[in-house]
């Protein structure tokens, strides 16, 4: 029915409504506002509706008749409380007012109710003038650093693994093409915590000369509902601002673990936005490379591993003897030492963690610098320092093996973790 039919079945009937109603949107179809908001003022008076509401408020708002649009939309919600698109509105028509506290207040408690609701008006008001934050961002998360695969001691798996999946697909974008394969996609590494992954995914920066951008879930997650998202998208812009980049995430597991502050729904729309952001959904994601860490797989969004996402994942064991050999080499170089016997101190140090080869040390070196104190001189570090501080250094990898063995052996359907009971069958000497 076009315009001149309804007002004519209108005079017919002037209490009708939805005849009204269909009018009203008709002449706004039509860019006649002014009619429109006649029109929609009839039916209000005629009867309480949220559908002309709506129209009117974003007629005013629209036309910046702000003071009139604020009166009404409180009035609106005061008699539609569950319909939150008036508080959505009531936000905006506080950003015309500069009022931007009320305004971030008010949208903050609808993204509560109800996620649903970003407005991206809203979403873009609220990140502008943050460019001075984004630039300490920038410093505080990323490195430039100078570790490379030498300086990381055993791992050869890994290093194939990134090497082959990471490193030639940066240097020889053209030969993946050839054979017709996408470069892209992470690698996801899993294993007790202090054997390497952080450290790894470092060398892997500095050994293709890249940016390295070390987050966790701390960085992300924000107690205002929606800001998660956006925190983990600047992370990702961030990456493909600075490319070469590898781009290194800690606890992804974390990401979909619903957390004290967040609703389930929340969560989800923080795991929605990561796999946006590894698909490259709308930007493109070449020249960055993903890696991610997490000490617990199984807790793992199943959707995380899809092909193009986290389509790799290995398992990162505690350095086996020839590489405690050389995490030693390297945590000890530059330090006073006298003829340090290594080998036997890697054998001494079965289940050992890098990192707590790196506390057995440290404990050695304050024992060392508690006698150099009483005698006034540098006492080098001796092989016998080192095996006294076993005794007060454990390795700390067992536990996690004892719970990651359960996960092993009764939710592992693809074999995806056999790599776990290998070395607990090599190592453990039992299943
Ligand atoms: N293969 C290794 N070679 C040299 N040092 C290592 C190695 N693995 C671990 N380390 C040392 O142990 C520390 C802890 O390792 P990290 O990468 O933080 O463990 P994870 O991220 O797996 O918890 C590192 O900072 C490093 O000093
Ligand atoms: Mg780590």
């Amino acid at each position: 029915m076009n315009i001149d039919d309804l007002r004519e079945a209108l005079n017919a009937s002037p209490n009708n409504l939805p005849l009204r109603l269909l009018l009203a949107e008709a002449l706004l179809k039509a860019g006649q506002q002014k009619e429109a908001e006649q029109e929609y003022l009839k039916a209000l008076r005629q009867e309480d509706n949220i559908k002309s509401r709506k129209a009117l408020a974003r007629l005013w708002l629209k036309a910046e008749n702000t003071s009139a649009v604020i009166i009404f939309l409180e009035e609106s919600i005061e008699l539609h409380p569950q319909d939150t698109s008036f508080q959505i509105m009531l936000a905006k028509a506080y950003l015309q007012e500069d009022n931007i506290n009320d305004a971030r207040a008010l949208y903050e408690k609808v993204l509560l109710i109800n996620p649903e609701m970003r407005d991206e008006e809203l979403d873009r008001q609220f990140r502008l003038g943050s460019s001075e934050e984004q630039a300490f961002i920038d410093d505080q998360f990323m490195e430039r650093p100078d570790t490379r695969f030498e300086d990381v001691g055993g791992m050869q798996e890994v290093k194939k693994d990134i090497s082959l999946k990471i490193i030639q697909a940066i240097k020889h974008p053209e030969l993946y093409e050839a054979y017709g394969k996408k470069a892209g996609g992470g690698i996801l590494m899993y294993g007790p915590p202090g054997c390497g992954k952080t450290y790894i995914a470092r060398a892997t920066a500095g050994e293709i000369d890249a940016r390295f951008i070390n987050i966790s879930i701390n960085d992300i997650l924000d107690m205002w509902i929606g800001n998660s998202e956006k925190n983990l998208h600047q992370f990702f812009e961030l990456a493909r601002q600075h490319k070469p980049c590898v781009i290194f995430i800690d606890e992804v597991d974390a990401l979909g673990a619903s957390r004290s502050q967040m609703s389930k729904s929340n969560s989800r729309t923080l795991i929605n936005q990561f796999l946006a952001e590894l698909d490259g959904v709308n930007s493109s994601n070449e020249g960055v490379l993903v890696l991610g860490a997490t000490n617990m797989p199984w807790n793992l969004d199943p959707a995380f591993r899809r092909p193009g996402r986290f389509d790799r994942i290995l398992f990162i064991p505690p350095p086996d003897e020839a590489a405690r050999l050389e995490i030693l080499k390297s945590q000890l170089k530059g330090k006073p030492c006298e003829s340090i016997d290594y080998k036997k101190v890697a054998a001494k140090t079965k289940e050992f963690s890098g990192a707590d080869l790196k506390a057995l040390i440290d404990h050695a070196i304050e024992q060392k610098l508690e006698k150099s104190f009483s005698s006034g001189k540098i006492e080098p570090l001796q092989t016998k320092d080192l095996l006294n501080s076993l005794k007060g250094v454990k390795p700390s990898t067992k536990e996690w093996f004892e719970h990651a063995k359960n996960f092993a052996l009764f939710s592992n359907s693809a074999g995806t973790y056999d790599p776990i009971l290998e070395y607990i069958k090599i190592n453990h000497g039992r299943k």
